[in-house]
């Protein structure tokens, strides 16, 4: 972490709210000489570059005119050890896991292949200007480590959690009920709280997990409120057929989860796509976060995500990648194709909105919005900043750009790490 101050001067969106509609101005903050000032890995002021200029005294002055400087993207759901997995052929989720998720997640057991891979899967987050993720890690005990050690060595706000998973998965790849507690129980003493590292009870879904284990995962979330609880939640029509076999009691998908003490503010379920209205009501009652995956869900051919529909009821949804059935580490990528699903159900997203998501909006998701995904003093300093212009195509449509909200619907739709100009991790460039 920095000690010395840094003064960052360019563009600034900030979001101190979420937008209302399109016409909302009243929930962020666009200044065109602006400056962030940085101390100690935190934004100290952010401004008007004339008046934060007076504050930083000799601060070393890094200029990124005419890019946008925005708080650092988070994506709240993707797999560490699927950097290998992403686009792979042909399959629905089930197929996908068995054929091509599953032997690629057993080689992480070796602790030489889960740090390499960990370095280059914050590289390519990075890359994309993400600066938080809430990560599954495999099975294995050693991807978690690595995953976290890799993290802290970056000095990266990141979440986590080894997967928990003891049926329906090939040899090498599942644990019991018991050595699932038991490392989940080593890997919180380890982790959580340690540095910016939180960990997030992760019981993989329904059908490999025996009610054996996902009782052990109730007993962690009892014994762990303050940790994250993740987990995958009807995103496919077999992956519920077959849940609803190896469940019979449970009134719905939704319900294995809740009748084992899982459902909080603190969780957060994928996909969350073809609900019944029991679900989404226990969902608004217990507040618990459905995550929508867009280039997941289009690649896998899983649905259409009802985030109109949810919003109404009232949950707080989040936007996520889930590489490797997601297709991109870019949250622009997943915004370009989150518009689209939601084109096709007649609801819009807003690029002022949009942003919002993949910062401020998954921050909220989170209950971290006092620490990341806003530039307002306080804040760690994690940065992305954004060139709109990056390649041919985005300068040529950007010739006739005249708002923010345009310029920020090109980087949604056109935008990758093409974009990313830069990225600051608490404070630091990464
Ligand atoms: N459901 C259980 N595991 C997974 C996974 O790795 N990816 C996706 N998309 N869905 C899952
Ligand atoms: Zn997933």
């Amino acid at each position: 972490m920095t000690t010395q101050k840094t003064l960052l001067r360019g563009r600034i969106l900030d979001f101190v709210a979420e937008p209302q509609s399109p016409e909302d101005d009243s929930a962020h903050i666009h200044i065109e000489d602006g400056a962030i000032l940085i101390e100690g890995g935190r934004i100290v002021a952010r401004g008007g570059f004339a008046e934060v200029n007076r504050q930083a005294g000799d601060a070393e002055i890094i200029d990124h005119r005419p890019h946008l400087m925005m708080a650092g993207f988070i994506d709240p759901h993707i797999h560490f050890p699927q950097v290998q997995v992403i686009a792979s052929w042909g399959a629905q989720l089930l197929d996908w896991l068995n054929n091509y998720t599953f032997p690629a997640e057993t080689e992480y057991a070796d602790p030489a292949h889960s740090a390499a891979m960990a370095g280059r899967f914050y590289d390519q987050i990075l890359a994309h200007g993400t600066t938080t993720a809430v990560a599954y890690c495999s099975v294995h005990k050693t991807s978690a480590r690595a995953y976290f050690a890799e993290a802290a060595r970056r000095n990266m706000c990141m979440i986590g959690g080894k997967v928990m998973m003891d049926r329906n998965a090939p040899d090498g790849l599942r644990d019991s009920p018991q050595s699932s507690y038991d490392d989940s129980k080593a890997l919180i003493a380890e982790w959580h709280g340690r540095g910016r590292a939180q960990y997030a009870i992760t019981p993989r879904f329904a059908i490999t997990s025996t009610p054996e284990q996902m009782e052990m995962a109730g007993a962690l979330v009892a014994e762990h409120p303050d940790c994250f609880v993740q987990t995958h939640l009807s995103e496919n029509h077999d992956e519920i057929a077959f849940t609803a076999e190896l469940y019979p009691e449970a009134r719905d998908y939704l319900d294995v989860y809740q009748s084992h003490g899982l459902l909080s503010e603190k969780m957060l379920l994928g996909h969350s796509i073809h609900l019944k209205p029991r679900e989404i009501d226990a969902l608004v009652e217990t507040g618990a976060r459905p995550v929508f995956c867009p280039t997941s869900n289009l690649f896998l051919g899983s649905g259409l995500f009802d985030d109109a529909g949810l919003r109404a009821r009232g949950t707080i949804n989040a936007i996520a990648t889930d590489v490797g059935g997601g297709t991109s580490y870019s949250m622009l990528q997943t915004l370009n194709e989150g518009y689209k699903i939601l084109q096709l159900q007649r609801q819009r997203l807003h690029p002022l909105r949009a942003f919002h998501w993949i910062t401020r909006g998954n921050a909220v998701a989170l209950g971290m919005e006092d620490r990341i995904g806003t530039l307002a003093p306080g804040s760690d300093a994690d940065i992305v900043v954004l060139d709109a212009r990056a390649t041919d195509a985005m300068a040529l449509r950007m010739e006739r750009a005249e708002t923010l909200a345009e310029e920020l619907f090109v980087l949604q739709i056109m935008g990758d790490d093409r974009a990313v100009a830069q990225v600051y991790v608490a404070g630091a460039p990464a």
